[in-house]
């Protein structure tokens, strides 16, 4: 999976006399055909329901040269026998690009994008997608949807699953690491795949967390806080970038020429392909922008929208028309085409469009792959409590054990939202896990206690066999969680595991609440009162209301969606083989009505009652960001800056003593906030300006040093419309939260 070295994939010479020679015998038809890509998803008696192009269509639009690419296919076999029908049937036989939502993995599963995230480790967010895209790039996928790298502050927006978490420092780095891991060091690296960050931009702010409603974003908060894991993508050398459903203040995300003209490719100079949403580019006539699909076509076409991702038939079928119409000019669609043909050029396609079915086997079978889903599964875990040091589990005083749950025993709810490709028989559940690794001298059973929970609503994803959770017909509620009852008092301890089902959470999948659904508390609170210890698993892609959980259940251990080897993962972890180090990536709200809360907020009047804005509930979180314990202690001394005082372009090294001061080997993120008490504009009371993910040896003890520059001082200043670097004196605090209260202080001149 080792690339050779190459230069910057930007600075390379671009094939630009090939592309001269296509687009000189391209029809205005053709040009359109290349910026269009059709939803395909396999044969027509492939498993899933109705899909919403024709297939026979499909097949006849690329004979004729009339798609550029393709998404939702995995199956190297069909994607051959498209790729052939372009290749062999159409004039110029300009090869296709296969797209899809490779989010998680693909074959071998990845716990979620939050949970990755929570790993606060880069490396192993690297390894995960490089994994991901080795396996893509075998069944002859070229480029993949991902990272959604959209900061979401609201967690009753499904898709927070899909991302970072709620802070642009931390976005940036997991952001990064995605493309990196997906693209490697060049596009078109062998064994990996075009990345492309979505949804741009400010797609996690939907009002009332309502996915795909409006969005109102401060140019502020849009430069500070939404825009840098973009950045940080685009620096890492993603070749595409996708558009976003919503209205931005105002103007559809998907027809905004700020944001792609200005922004994009003019102040960050992005030169790679931009693709909308599904269907966003129709969308522009939904929104009540554009008056008819040619409208749209033109529209999107003018802001550098360069493919349109089209559910039904594109809009950029009537590009025709609207170059006749004299809306767009040939000029702009040629420089899509462009763009797109640079890619495939860049791939290599041209040259080899085809992909080898058997290898394709064999890479995804590879059992490599496996144990770096495991190790991130293990590392991506956050404890949330651990009363009495409850864990690790001493299996030689457990007797017998009962696991309580109907996830507990969902392979495809291990799995989480956003994967299609997964193979169920190697999936290990919780249960699984726990009955291969205490099988020999524990008794482990199991009793579901009672049946999932349903959407009020269905999924969109329904139309995937095995997504919805059962509803079994002859189940009965009461004898059920009785019998589960009866297990957890008759076992020396009770595994617990609650959450959501998978396809309540993800694209579509908005909730008003954040209370555990279903009869999921009492379920908890029935196994509590028993008397036996409990340890509670949440299978999970958002902050739920634990207010009741933390106060009566000692061990608490999130594992989020952990994937294809989840279950392995979490009995290690249990069982102390592996030590939880994971740290949240967003605050936890108590209280659904608390969102947003994000730590990074700035104050104001009476900043003494910042707890105790609401007269019924404390206005802190539950458990802050960056928060998560582990099974050793860490103990944090002498704070030390090399500089107290800084000129605008000069930095200083913070570093500071990390011991571990507990008697069992552990991993620590070290983190470090800054704040700036004045100057041209309020700041946060905390951002985030560096981490690091170590491991210490019992007892033992390292310096970790952090840079503090400009990079980390400046910020978009709302009254200048531009970056500013303060003369102020900051706060620094360093530690294992965003609570840390190990802190010193230093200043800028601002000159
Ligand atoms: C719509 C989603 O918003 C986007 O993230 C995804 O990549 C496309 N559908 C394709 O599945």
């Amino acid at each position: 999976m080792t690339d050779p070295q190459r230069s910057d994939p930007r600075t390379e010479s671009v094939p630009r006399a090939r592309i001269d020679e296509l687009l000189a015998g391209m029809s205005l038809e053709e040009k359109a055909g290349q910026l269009s890509q059709y939803f395909y998803f396999g044969a027509p008696d492939a498993a899933v329901g109705e899909a919403p192009q024709a297939h026979g269509e499909v097949e006849e639009v690329l004979a004729r040269g009339g798609a550029g690419s393709l998404l939702f296919m995995t199956d190297p076999a069909e994607i051959n026998r498209m790729q052939r029908l372009a290749v062999e049937g159409s004039r110029h036989g300009i090869p296709v690009l296969f797209g899809f939502d490779v989010i998680h993995g693909l074959r071998t599963v990845f716990p979620v994008p939050i949970a990755m995230a929570a790993s606060w480790d880069p490396e192993t967010i690297e390894r995960g997608q490089a994994v991901a895209a080795r396996e893509s790039r075998a069944v002859g996928l070229h480029w993949t949807f991902a990272p959604m790298v959209d900061i979401a502050r609201d967690p009753r927006w499904g898709r927070i699953v899909e991302g970072a978490g709620e802070d642009p420092y931390l976005g940036a780095a997991v952001a990064a690491a995605q493309v990196r891991g997906f693209q490697g060091d060049h596009l078109g690296a062998p064994e990996r795949v075009i990345a492309g960050p979505k949804h741009f931009a400010g797609y996690g702010a939907a009002v009332g967390g309502r996915d795909y409603d409006e969005v109102n974003l401060s140019d502020a908060e849009l430069w500070n806080v939404y825009f840098p894991p973009f950045q940080a993508a685009l620096a890492a050398g993603a070749g595409n970038v996708m558009t976003a459903y919503m209205d931005l203040n105002g103007i559809p995300a998907s027809g905004n020429h700020w944001l792609f003209t200005e922004v994009l490719r003019g102040r960050w100079g992005f030169d790679g392909f931009v693709v909308s949403d599904a269907n966003a580019v129709r969308n522009l006539v939904t929104h009540g922008f554009a008056v008819d699909l040619a409208d749209a076509a033109a529209r999107g076409v003018n802001v550098g929208v360069d493919l349109e991702m089209a559910m039904t038939d594109p809009a950029y079928s009537h590009l025709p028309e609207a170059v006749e119409r004299g809306d767009v000019s040939i000029e702009a669609v040629d420089a899509c085409v462009r763009r797109v043909l640079e890619a495939k050029l860049r791939l290599g396609l041209f040259e080899e469009p085809y992909v080898d079915v058997d290898r394709a086997r064999t890479v995804l079978a590879d059992p490599a792959h496996r144990e770096v889903a495991r190790v991130a599964a293990e590392r991506s875990a956050v404890l949330l409590r651990n009363e009495g040091d409850l864990l690790p589990l001493d299996p030689a005083s457990l007797a017998s054990v009962a696991v309580v749950g109907a996830l507990a025993d969902s392979k495809r709810d291990t799995l989480g939202p956003w994967v299609f490709d997964f193979d169920l028989d190697e999936t290990v559940t919780v249960l699984a896990g726990l009955q291969d690794r205490l099988g020999g001298s524990t008794e482990v059973r199991y009793a579901p206690g009672i049946r999932p929970a349903q959407r009020k609503f269905p999924s969109m994803f329904d139309m995937f066999p095995g997504n919805t959770p059962p509803d079994p017909e002859n189940f009965d509620d009461e004898a059920e969680l009785q019998r589960a009852v009866d297990l957890a008092r008759t076992s020396d301890l009770a595994i617990v595991v609650v959450g959501e089902w998978q396809q309540m959470i993800g694209e579509a999948a908005s909730r008003s609440s954040l209370e555990l659904p279903g009869r999921q508390l009492e379920l908890l609170q029935a196994v509590v009162a028993t008397g036996t210890p409990v340890v509670l698993l949440l299978l999970n892609g958002r902050p739920l209301d634990l207010r009741w959980a933390v106060e009566h259940v000692p061990a608490i251990l999130d594992i989020w969606y952990p994937g294809s080897q989840g279950g392995t993962a979490v009995a290690n972890l249990l069982l102390g083989d592996a030590t939880p180090g994971g740290k949240l990536p967003f605050a936890w709200p108590r209280t659904v009505g608390q969102v947003p809360i994000n730590y990074a907020h700035t104050t104001s009047h009476e900043p003494v009652n910042q707890a105790r804005r609401y007269w019924d509930e404390e206005s802190t979180p539950l458990f802050p960001f960056g928060y998560g314990l582990s099974y050793a202690r860490f103990g944090y001394a002498d704070l030390v800056l090399d500089a107290l005082e800084l000129n605008r372009d000069q930095s200083l090294t913070a570093s500071v003593t990390v011991t571990n001061t507990s008697d069992r080997d552990g991993d620590e993120v070290v983190q470090l906030y800054l704040h700036q008490r004045h100057g041209s504009a309020s700041r946060p009371v905390r951002e985030l300006k560096g981490f690091r993910r170590i491991h210490l040896e019992a007892g033992a003890s390292e310096t970790v040093e952090f840079g503090i520059g400009p990079d980390e001082l400046r910020y978009w200043n709302a009254a200048v419309r531009d970056f500013v670097l303060d003369a102020s004196t900051f706060d620094v605090w360093v530690g294992g939260d965003s609570t840390a209260q190990l802190t010193t202080t230093f200043t800028t001149t601002g000159q």
